[in-house]
């Protein structure tokens, strides 16, 4: 069963009915101010850290999930019928109730039909404010005029999220508001902290009455679908001193047959209790919200402009083009920290996921990555590892221990040199934790150094708390335990380093970095070949993990793509481990993250057994490692595997069965229940995840093969052998390329011929007009690039 479809043309998903499996929601605020919006317009909004500046409460463990919201309540005043502009919370039954949402680009516009009465709110928030818009457009539909009530909602969170849902003594008596020229403010906190106020007031008409203490506008014993104020259809004037701050307005109003009214909202933050007014009054003229909105649609469009694929696939195109691109620019924003699924009060940005993030969206915010990557790297130690995550709002870091965090710079540092061609980048000093200071260079050679110096009985790096499988908790009191993957890691970013110390001419470090992978690569095949594929880890007992000595988690996905990515697995071995993953890891909707999963708790293994067999880390599908399948699939010329696995895995593919996949068919998910799972297909942990920027790099720059490279933009497809070919657009170090590939032969791999501006190329990289170039520069030229596979 679907719940809706896309809209390509508006680059929007139409949802079509309110009563989705999960809330689907969308991000609203590119810059510091963030909306989680629900489709039913649930969700709450931060400025800049969802832990330490939340403006709207949300309630943990909550039914609905998604409650609460922005909330715009609906009252005819001659029947008493009211109900909700987004369905929820009021619910009216759906025979009656015409709804639909459509999820843009940073924006979401719900319409709704009830009783005469259709509404049209359009949320959003615009570039360059700290503040959120409600454009609400009210029309009488029927023959006779109506008098009616709109009531707008929002409840305040006491900014300390973690504090507001646990600390009651104090926060139930620090909430304040005030209300002033038609704005409701909310001040708690203000007289000690005068850098926190938010307001809500709707900016084109004047209130009739407000509440901004909750149990006033609900009653005491009232909720969501029933509060006391719309029932009696007064408000109480309520100001806030303790308990619960909310904020709302009433408004009465008539309106003639066909006629239409619009009510602006504006809810925002600001450090200056002086600034409201002038916010609000500039969005009283509906003409200025709508340009504020085309400001919006300006800067997706330029935003998501550098990269688009026209190809036999219509469903990978809309989702590599729009939807995959979209997610990897909210994960730049966000990292892991506020979703549904991310509480926003625990993690901040990860060490590991937002070095990850970095490859979904250097493309499109290359100076951006440069800053994230620096953020990194001075939340490095100086002997190499890193802290596991760090504040936003600080960025100063928090938890360590874990045995790969380090290596994830030796990921993003290359791709960002590769895209950008800005090698100086390289020479830039960068604090570590203690003060001293190193060139980003030195930052990941002493990441290598790091795992080269930590190593276990088997001579491979050890694990510590966990590497990229935060759930392989091996390390207990010996810190004997040994990880193969990060063994990889260590082959793949010394390779990196010594491209690197090429382009920088230090030819010593050639040798150094190329003798540390072919010494790792030595090692990794000696101790952790099984025989058919890579085995996954080494416990503290010196045992095996993913091994067929194992009974259960004998085979793991991570350390077979991974000893592709790196180059570990000679050609043999390489095919050999892909088809073990193809024989015991591949279900119908993607590959397993390992097989058997584990039936009991083990207590040397970790948090990965107490997980059912079939979800999370122990046996369902992971989205983040499918595409380094694919990417190993497309290294070993085997095109039409890869794009099965892409397939199978792609959002847009469960749109039929949403009610099995449950979360958004326009973004990816964390993982999907694995096949010894009761629920196997089911989505879980939209939104926020490494799948996104994952999956993007798989398609676009190992299937589709567009890839940057060091000396310039690398053509190198891997496709099904029935493609006819593809077209794409690429913006690469500021020059436009458009590419068009054609498959005469029907291969998978291979590439006979290519031309540029209609002269021929001697190889498949493309020179960069401008070759060193910082990020940024552009030189403006447009080329045309004819490829003929064969
Ligand atoms: C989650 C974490 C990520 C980890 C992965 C596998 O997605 O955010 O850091 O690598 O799980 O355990």
């Amino acid at each position: 069963m679907k719940f809706g479809y896309f809209d390509k043309e508006n680059k929007e998903y139409v949802i079509t009915r309110p009563d989705t499996p999960l809330p689907w929601i969308n991000y609203l605020g590119a810059e510091d101010y963030c909306a989680l919006f629900s489709n039913t317009a649930g969700g709450y909004s931060f400025y800049k850290d969802p832990k330490e500046r939340r403006l709207l409460r949300y309630r943990y463990n909550n039914v609905p999930m998604d409650r609460g919201g922005r909330y715009l309540y609906l009252k005819d005043n001659k029947s008493g019928d009211y109900w909700s502009a987004s369905w929820q919370p009021v619910l009216k039954n759906l025979d009656e109730y015409k709804y639909e949402c459509r999820h843009g680009l940073g924006y979401s516009t719900i319409t709704s039909e009830y009783s005469g009465i259709k509404t049209k709110t359009t949320y959003f928030v615009p570039i360059g404010e700290n503040l959120e818009i409600w454009k609400m457009e009210v029309k009488a539909t029927g023959d006779k005029p109506r008098d009616l009530s709109l009531f707008s909602f929002v409840e305040f969170c006491l900014w300390d999220a973690l504090n507001d849902m646990t600390d009651y003594q104090y926060n139930l008596n620090i909430g304040e508001t005030e209300v002033k020229d038609n704005i409701i403010y909310h001040i708690s906190r203000y007289r000690v902290q005068q850098n926190v106020v938010a307001y809500f007031s709707c900016a084109n008409a004047a209130a009739k009455g407000f509440d901004t203490q909750r149990s006033d506008f609900m009653g005491t014993y009232g909720d969501w679908s029933a509060p006391r104020a719309v029932l009696e259809g007064k408000m109480n004037g309520s100001i806030a001193g303790g308990w619960s701050p909310v904020g709302s307005q009433m408004f009465n109003f008539k309106l003639k047959p066909g006629e239409t009214k619009t009510f602006i909202f504006v809810l925002g933050f600001t450090e200056d209790i002086k600034e409201p007014p002038a916010k609000v009054s500039k969005y009283e003229d509906p003409k200025v919200v709508d340009q504020a909105l085309k400001k919006l649609a300006d800067y997706w469009e330029e935003h998501l402009n550098k990269f688009s694929v026209q190809s036999e696939d219509p469903e990978l195109d809309l989702i590599v083009n729009t939807w995959n691109q979209y997610q990897c620019l909210t994960t730049f924003n966000w990292s892991r920290s506020a979703s549904y699924y991310e509480s926003g009060i625990g993690r901040g940005m990860g060490f590991r996921d937002s070095n990850q993030d970095t490859l979904g969206f250097v493309h499109l915010i290359p100076k951006k990555v440069k800053q994230r990557i620096v953020d990194l790297a001075s939340n490095q130690f100086e002997d190499g590892s890193a802290y596991h995550q760090y504040s936003p709002l600080t960025k100063k870091g928090n938890g360590s221990g874990y045995g790969d965090d380090h290596l994830w710079l030796t990921v993003s540092v290359p791709s960002y040199v590769k895209e950008t061609g800005d090698i100086r980048f390289l020479e830039t000093e960068v604090p570590f934790v203690g003060g001293e200071k190193g060139t980003i260079y030195e930052h990941m050679a002493r990441a290598i150094n790091f795992s080269i110096t930590h190593l276990g009985p088997h001579g491979l790096p050890k694990i510590y708390f966990a590497d990229w499988n935060d759930c392989l908790n091996l390390t207990y009191d010996k810190e004997k335990a040994e990880s193969v993957m990060i063994a990889q890691m260590v082959v793949y970013g010394a390779r990196e380093l010594a491209k690197m110390a090429e382009l920088l001419t230090k030819k010593e470090d050639i040798k150094k970095f190329n003798d540390i992978a072919d010494e790792m690569t030595k090692k990794i095949n000696k101790v952790a070949w099984d025989g058919s594929w890579y085995m996954r880890a080494f416990d503290e007992d010196e045992e095996p993990l993913g091994s067929h000595k194992n009974k259960e988690g004998q085979i793991y996905l991570e350390t077979q793509a991974w000893g592709v990515m790196s180059g570990t697995a000679e050609k043999d071995k390489a095919l050999k481990c892909m088809d073990s993953v193809r024989k015991h890891l591949w279900t119908e909707y993607g590959i397993i993250l390992m097989t058997p999963p584990y039936s009991k708790f083990i207590p040397k293994y970790g948090s990965i057994c107490v997980y059912p067999p079939g979800l999370k880390e122990n046996g369902a599908i992971f989205c983040h490692p499918n595409p380094w399948a694919m990417i190993a699939e497309c290294i070993i010329g085997r095109g039409d595997i890869a794009y099965e696995y892409y397939k199978a895995v792609q959002p847009a593919a469960h749109n039929e069965i949403a009610d099995l996949y449950k979360t958004e068919p326009y973004v990816y998910c964390q993982m999907i229940a694995g096949k010894a799972h009761k629920n196997f297909g089911e989505g879980k942990n939209s939104w926020l995840t490494g799948s996104a920027c994952w999956n993007f790099v798989a398609a676009s720059q190992w299937i589709l093969g567009i890839r940057p490279d060091y000396k310039g933009l690398m053509i190198d497809p891997c496709i099904p052998k029935n493609w006819k070919g593809f077209q794409v657009k690429r913006v690469f170090r500021g020059s436009t390329y458009y590419i068009t590939v054609r498959n005469p032969e029907g291969v998978s791999k291979g590439v006979k011929t290519v031309t540029l501006d209609n002269r021929s190329l001697a190889s498949n990289i493309i020179p960069p007009d401008l070759p060193g170039r910082q990020a940024g520069q552009t030189s403006g030229k447009e080329h045309h690039v004819e490829v003929v596979m064969g």
